[in-house]
This record gives C-alpha cells, structure tokens and sequence, in this order.
C-alpha cells in the first residue's frame, strides 16, 4: 500500500495513520513527527525548522524532499508506507510523483480527510502527545484509558505542541488553504483522489478510510 493523507491540521491523518500501519504493515511517515525529532534532538535541520514551525508556516520545499527521500529508501518502506503531512504543495508533490518514478513505483491513493473548521480548532487546542511514546490522545474525545501505560511501562507524559496555541492554528489553517489545498484537484485530475467524512469516532473515521481504499474510481 503506498498512501497520501491529505487534510487540514487536525482532520486526523496522525491518529488514523497510527491505526492503519499495523492493520496494513507499512509504516506511517509523518514529516511533521520527522520535523519534531530533529527539533528535540538539536541538528541543524531542526534548528532551522523551529522557527518556521512555531509560526505555523512551512519548512522549504527542497528540505522536505530530502527528508522524504532519505525516509523511503529505508528498508522498513520498501513494501509501501502511508504518507502523513506530505506532500504539502505541488512542488512537493511534483517531487514526489519523480521520486516515486525512480523507485518505479507508484501512490495507490490519496485520501482526503474532510472537517469543517470548528471541529479543527477544537480538536487541535485539546491534542495531547504523550512525551515519550508518541501516541496523540484528546483530552474530551480520546484521552488516555484509566490506568493505561506507555510502551517505556510509565504512565503517559502528556503535553500539548507549541503549535496548537489558538494563534498558531489559525495561521496553520490559512496556509493549508492557500498552499495545500490546490493539491486536491491536483489528485483529483490524476484520478487518486478518495474523499472520507472524518468527523466522527475514530472506529468511524477508520471504517470510512478502509471502504473508501476498497471503492472503485
Ligand atoms: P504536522 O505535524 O504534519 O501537523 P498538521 O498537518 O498541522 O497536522 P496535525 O498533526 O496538526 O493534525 P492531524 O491531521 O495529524 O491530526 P491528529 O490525528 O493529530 O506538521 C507540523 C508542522 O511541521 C507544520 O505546520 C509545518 O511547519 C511542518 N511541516 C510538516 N510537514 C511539512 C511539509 N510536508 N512541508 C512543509 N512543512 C511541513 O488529530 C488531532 C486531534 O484530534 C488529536 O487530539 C486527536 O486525538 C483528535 N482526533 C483525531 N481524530 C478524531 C476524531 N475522529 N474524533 C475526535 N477527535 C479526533
């Protein structure tokens, strides 16, 4: 399986990716999780990718490509992976349509993950991440089960990411609009294009992604 998630900051495409992988045993890449841990741990890249992060804008195009072509020569992608964040722009989709051709490979489909805008807001400014095993909880619709543990076997450090500030989200909802937003008809013309209803429950959300995957174009 070789798929795009597309969607607006907040529509879902993490915690679903999260859910697909195993079911379908590739690997969820998200640039946004890549950005972060280059952030925590201090390289170059995530020092330079703090800033623009903290602003809600986007990191430079030729930036993200390189991450994306190191990420999927690894060995864990060779079977296929599902696409979280990316590609963000044409550029970044023209990109990766060349890249997949080296590889000689193509994208199955891109799903786009619909939600209307409070949904968005709320969801974002009561996301939590728990500081050690990466999972994304919510506070009211998904937070962490009683007594739940971590996969380090401690109870989940939750805390909420410098961007999902009202301020942040809002400027992360604009630039969606006018930089990612276009690739829509962009796989849409190509043919690729699924349109999920994602607001619902998460069993919801995912049922809807795997009869969409199933649907004929
Ligand atoms: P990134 O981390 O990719 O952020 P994003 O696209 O803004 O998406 P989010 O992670 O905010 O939302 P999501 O759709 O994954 O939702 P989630 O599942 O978490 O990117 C961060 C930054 O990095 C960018 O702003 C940019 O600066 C940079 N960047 C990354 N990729 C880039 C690229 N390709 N090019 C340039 N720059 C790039 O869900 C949100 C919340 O809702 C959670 O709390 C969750 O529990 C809850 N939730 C999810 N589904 C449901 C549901 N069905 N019902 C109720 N609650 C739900």
């Amino acid at each position: 399986m070789r798929l795009v998630l597309l969607g607006a900051p907040g529509s879902g495409k993490g915690t679903q990716a999260q859910r697909m992988q195993a079911r379908h045993g590739v690997p969820q890449v998200s640039t946004g999780d890549l950005l972060r841990e280059a952030v925590a741990q201090g390289t170059p890249l995530g020092r330079a990718a703090k800033a623009v992060m903290d602003a809600g804008q986007l990191v430079a195009d030729d930036v993200m490509l390189g991450i994306i072509r190191e990420r999927l020569a690894r060995p864990d992608a060779a079977r296929g992976f599902i696409l979280d964040g990316f590609p963000r722009t044409i550029t970044q989709a023209d990109g990766l349509g060349r890249l997949l051709a080296e590889l000689r490979v193509a994208l199955d489909s891109v799903v786009l993950m619909e939600v209307d805008a409070v949904v968005l807001q709320r969801r974002l400014t009561g996301r939590r991440s728990c500081r050690r095993c990466g999972r994304v909880f919510h506070l009211e619709s998904n937070p962490p089960k009683p007594g739940e543990r971590c996969t380090a076997g401690r109870p989940h450090d939750l805390f909420q990411r410098p961007d999902d500030n009202e301020r942040t989200v809002r400027e992360r909802l604009a630039v969606y609009g006018e930089r990612t937003q276009p690739l829509i008809d962009y796989y849409e013309r190509k043919g690729l294009l699924r349109r999920v209803d994602a607001d619902g429950t998460l069993d919801e959300v995912d049922a809807r992604i795997e009869r969409a995957l199933q649907r004929r174009q």
